[in-house]
């Protein structure tokens, strides 16, 4: 429309929670409203619709969506004082799960839609205005991903996220994944290398595949077959424009052979790997149906440092699960200390509601959980900053992705994945730029661009 005055742009505010697959979900959703007029807003006081994109993993997390909602409720009257409508959408996994409590428990909601319905939005958004208290939280037999729109040609940062796999059937006996996000469901090679393609013409240099069980990933193949995740890297290195992939979550039974061998093939592939143990103890690992033994873990894990000596390891590590004594805690603690962990993420369990754990007797007390988890995180900082101080003096590639936070500075990723700060033009953004590591702080790696790399605006990226 070329008349300002009659087109109306709808504004979408979408705040996410969680996991990275939220973040690629809000864009995706945000993509699929944009047809319907709808552009984005950072402001919730201007948000014709506000969407919360929920998370269900931990009861911290899914409290915040109530919280959240008080927020929304006070922003959304005062809209109606000056006349305007504010519709108010949850999404995600606290929306697949407890949709209907949802209902009952926020009247400022419109509408409850699950991860599997997005593609459904401008329509269920439509019923909504209609008749409050529309429910989407069934697992349609059409893929979503088919149906949502193109995504945009253009892009503000040189990394991005695609998600190649949704679901899990692992059913760890603490996790509510298998329940909010459903069967194990890989997407079509052809769909991925289409997508990826519209990515890297857009700019993109770096892709994240995603999925809650990546590496079990199993799409079908143009030649009819299913395909590995080894399989599908591989057909995406080839994509022009595309220098780095990356994939998360992964699960250690699915670390398979041809997947490992990969990282040692294709320098493409970046030597990071997020591999969750969750326990350190056998008998906290059977219970918790995690299907591997901490020697199984070890072992697959010199396998991996065969292949890439340099890969930088990250893992999930949950204290306090039913059961626990200090004993088991401590070969947490010690396996933590043997694998040497650039980084990882650590939790105190969370009873989740429908999972076999929530139900155990024997749950630890809050006292002992946050006791460990102090003494774990401790150890947990020392080896990162171990690994981090160790690429000091190094020169390492880096992806400038944004402005830094002093002026005359760029910021970007290493391909272990720290952030690193440096001195450098804008011009760099988006290119790969070998960068001489001279500190490593608590939050960042600082360096200066390589001497021999002769940098102005005409400089291409080096791969
Ligand atoms: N309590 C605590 N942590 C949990 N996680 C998953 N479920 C729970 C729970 N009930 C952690 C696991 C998982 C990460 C995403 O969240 O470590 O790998
Ligand atoms: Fe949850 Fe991961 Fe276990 Fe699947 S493998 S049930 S997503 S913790």
């Amino acid at each position: 429309m070329t008349d300002g005055t009659t087109s109306k742009t709808l504004k979408l505010h979408v705040k996410t929670f969680g996991c990275q697959m939220n973040v690629y979900d809000s864009e995706r959703m945000a993509e699929a409203l944009a047809p319907a007029g709808y552009a984005l807003t950072e402001e919730m006081d201007d948000a014709d619709l506000v969407i919360l994109n929920t998370c269900h993993i931990r009861e911290k997390a899914a409290e915040k969506v109530y919280s959240e909602l008080g927020r929304v409720r006070l922003a959304k009257e005062a809209r109606a004082t000056t006349g305007k409508e504010t519709m108010v959408a949850v999404a995600g996994c606290v929306a697949q799960a407890e949709g209907a409590e949802i209902m009952r428990r926020a009247n400022v909601v419109d509408l409850v839609v699950g991860p599997q319905s997005y593609h459904q939005l401008p329509d269920l958004l439509a019923k909504a205005k209609t008749s409050r208290g529309v429910l989407a939280t069934e697992f349609p037999t059409e893929d979503k991903f088919a149906h949502l729109p193109a995504r945009p040609k253009k892009r503000a940062l040189p990394s991005a996220f695609v998600t190649v796999q949704e679901g899990c059937d692992k059913f760890c006996t603490f996790c509510v994944v298998p329940y909010t996000r459903g069967a194990e469901f890989s997407r079509p090679v052809s769909q991925l290398v289409q997508e990826t393609e519209g990515l890297a013409e857009a700019g993109v240099r770096e892709i994240t595949l995603l999925g809650q069980n990546v590496n079990a990933y199993h799409g079908e193949g143009p030649d009819g077959k299913d395909w590995s995740l080894a399989d599908l890297l591989r057909r995406l290195a080839e994509i022009p424009g595309i220098e780095r992939l990356r994939y998360t979550t992964s699960h250690p039974r699915d670390m398979a052979d041809d997947l490992i061998a990969l990282h040692g093939d294709e320098p493409k592939v970046m030597p990071y790997l997020h591999l969750p143990f969750q326990a350190g103890a056998d008998r906290m690992l059977k219970a918790m149906n995690r299907k591997h033994t901490a020697e199984e873990y070890r072992e697959l894990i010199g396998r991996i440092r065969q292949a890439r000596p340099d890969i930088a390891l990250s893992t999930d590590i949950i204290v306090g699960f039913p059961g626990e004594t200090d004993a088991d805690f401590e070969e947490t603690v010690a396996l933590v200390k043997q694998i040497g962990f650039a980084q990882a993420f650590s939790f105190k369990y969370s009873a989740r509601p429908g999972t076999p754990a929530s139900t155990l007797e024997d749950q630890v007390p809050e006292e002992a959980k946050k006791e460990r988890l102090q003494l774990l995180q401790a150890v947990i900082e020392e080896e990162r900053k171990r690994f981090e101080q160790a690429l000091v003096g190094q020169t390492i590639p880096v992806l400038f992705e944004r402005r830094g936070r002093k002026p005359g500075q760029i910021a970007g990723r290493s391909p272990y994945l720290q952030a690193v700060h440096s001195e450098g033009p804008e011009s760099l953004l988006g290119e790969i730029v070998e960068v001489d590591i001279t500190a490593a702080g608590p939050n960042s790696l600082t360096g200066v661009i390589n001497s021999g790399f002769a940098w102005d605006d005409t400089v291409q990226a080096t791969g």
